[in-house]
């Protein structure tokens, strides 16, 4: 579809602000869902033909009982770009409870990967993906705007979903996208193994953050010159820039965290606060704001922490790969306000924890590559 139709979709979907009131109304198809179960086949992925190919994933199914952030870095530490499974339709919604039925009949309450960004009712998937797609047991879910609330299947009703404490132990699929034969995953995708031995190095240690607070922190001069970013050249969006992977654009007036999130998924189809992965694209960032707001240049990135676990996570789901926080910051973890991470706080071009409730001006970005084959469909 031409990029501008697919905007239109994402906002008629997205526009009313509240998307589960809306989706509730979604088809709910056959109710049995013990008859007609087929496993699914198995993953075709080099060195994953033990996961089983699920819509446009590959999944695992793990009896080793977490809470939800255990279980879903545990996945991002199985494969590059692995999260726990996110779901977008009837039929992989089956196939999902087909799949824990099957291997373990006495204990199918498991985690899929949607959680409740805050308190705002509304439910994200920890890959990043859409949500496009609930099926809640009736009058499910019942916590929200409360406390922690992350998504669990099997609970009360086959097949359906409930809203559960984060902080409870159950088994839980995991899942990476692929294409083909290939895992999707952003970035270079080396050979299977090398990847996944350079992830066990990185995250071996447990609490990744302290690692990685050494990557090279060279300083940036707030009133040097720099160089800005080329223009995205994705059509219907020649005022966003690029960086990295994505397409980029700054926005001044001031929004929370989430307030911010909820405005970029309504500006481009997957659109989310922007990620940052490398030194070089913070600099493109910083160039941004100093260009758009040089008064002002404090804005929210993506990331924040995940209940309360001490580790930093990006609203798109991409791999928390580099970080260049003020110095003795993030200071504010495991607390129990959650916090959310801005750049240019007291050093330029650094990051800093914050409360997610501060008004302030953000960077969206959306997937170029995503993008341009969603242009060319
Ligand atoms: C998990 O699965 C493994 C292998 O299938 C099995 O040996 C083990 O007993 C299971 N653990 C639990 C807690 O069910
Ligand atoms: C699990 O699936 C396999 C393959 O489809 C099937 O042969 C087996 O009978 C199933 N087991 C259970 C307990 O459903
Ligand atoms: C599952 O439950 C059945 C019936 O309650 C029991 O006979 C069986 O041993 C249980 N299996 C496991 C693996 O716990
Ligand atoms: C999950 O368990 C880990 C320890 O394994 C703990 O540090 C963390 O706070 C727990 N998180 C939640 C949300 O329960
Ligand atoms: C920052 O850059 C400007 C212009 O290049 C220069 O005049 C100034 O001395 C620099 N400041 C620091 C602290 O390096
Ligand atoms: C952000 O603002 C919205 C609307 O003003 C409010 O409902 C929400 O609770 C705020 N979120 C945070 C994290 O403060």
């Amino acid at each position: 579809k031409s990029g501008s139709i697919t905007v239109l979709l994402m906002t008629l979907l997205f526009g009313s602000g509240n998307s589960l009131r809306m989706e509730r109304g979604f088809a709910v198809g056959r109710t049995d869902v013990t008859k007609d179960c087929n496993m699914p086949k198995a993953c075709d992925v080099d060195g994953f033909t033990d996961w089983l190919k699920l819509g446009s994933y590959c999944v695992k199914y793990f009896n080793t009982s977490a809470n939800f952030t255990d279980a879903e870095f545990s996945c991002v530490n199985k494969i590059p770009g692995g999260h726990l499974v996110s779901v977008h339709n009837e039929v992989d919604n089956h196939d999902l409870f087909c799949t824990v039925k099957n291997i373990s009949s006495n204990n199918t309450r498991v985690w899929v990967g949607g959680y409740q960004l805050f308190q705002t009712g509304k439910f994200r998937w920890t890959d990043g993906s859409n949500w496009n797609y609930e099926r809640w047991v009736p009058g499910e879910p019942n916590y929200i705007y409360t406390k922690e609330e992350c998504v669990e299947m099997n609970w009360k009703e086959h097949g359906k979903w409930n809203d559960e404490s984060c902080f409870a132990k159950k088994d839980y699929f995991c899942a990476f996208k692929r294409l083909g034969n290939r895992p999707a995953v952003d970035g270079a995708w080396k050979s299977g193994s090398g990847f996944v031995l350079l992830l066990t190095l990185l995250f071996e240690s447990g609490n990744f953050l302290t690692m990685e607070r050494g990557f090279d922190v060279s300083d940036t001069n707030a009133t040097s010159w720099c160089s800005m970013p080329k223009a995205c050249g994705v059509h219907g969006f020649t005022d966003w820039f690029k960086v990295g992977r994505y397409c980029v654009k700054y926005f001044s007036w001031p929004q929370n965290f989430t307030q911010a999130e909820f405005r970029c998924k309504s500006k481009a189809p997957g659109a989310h606060l922007v990620s940052v992965h490398s030194y070089k694209e913070n600099n493109y960032l910083l160039c941004i704001v100093k260009k758009f707001n040089p008064r002002n240049l404090r804005f929210w990135l993506g990331g924040f922490e995940f209940f309360k676990s001490g580790k930093f996570f990006w609203l798109d789901g991409s791999f928390w790969d580099y970080q260049i926080w003020t110095r003795g910051e993030p200071n504010n973890m495991y607390t129990a306000t959650e916090e959310c991470v801005e750049m240019n706080w007291k050093e330029v071009g650094r990051w800093n924890d914050d409360s997610c409730s501060v008004k302030k001006s953000y960077i969206c970005a959306f997937n170029r590559h995503y993008m341009l084959e969603k242009d060319l469909e």
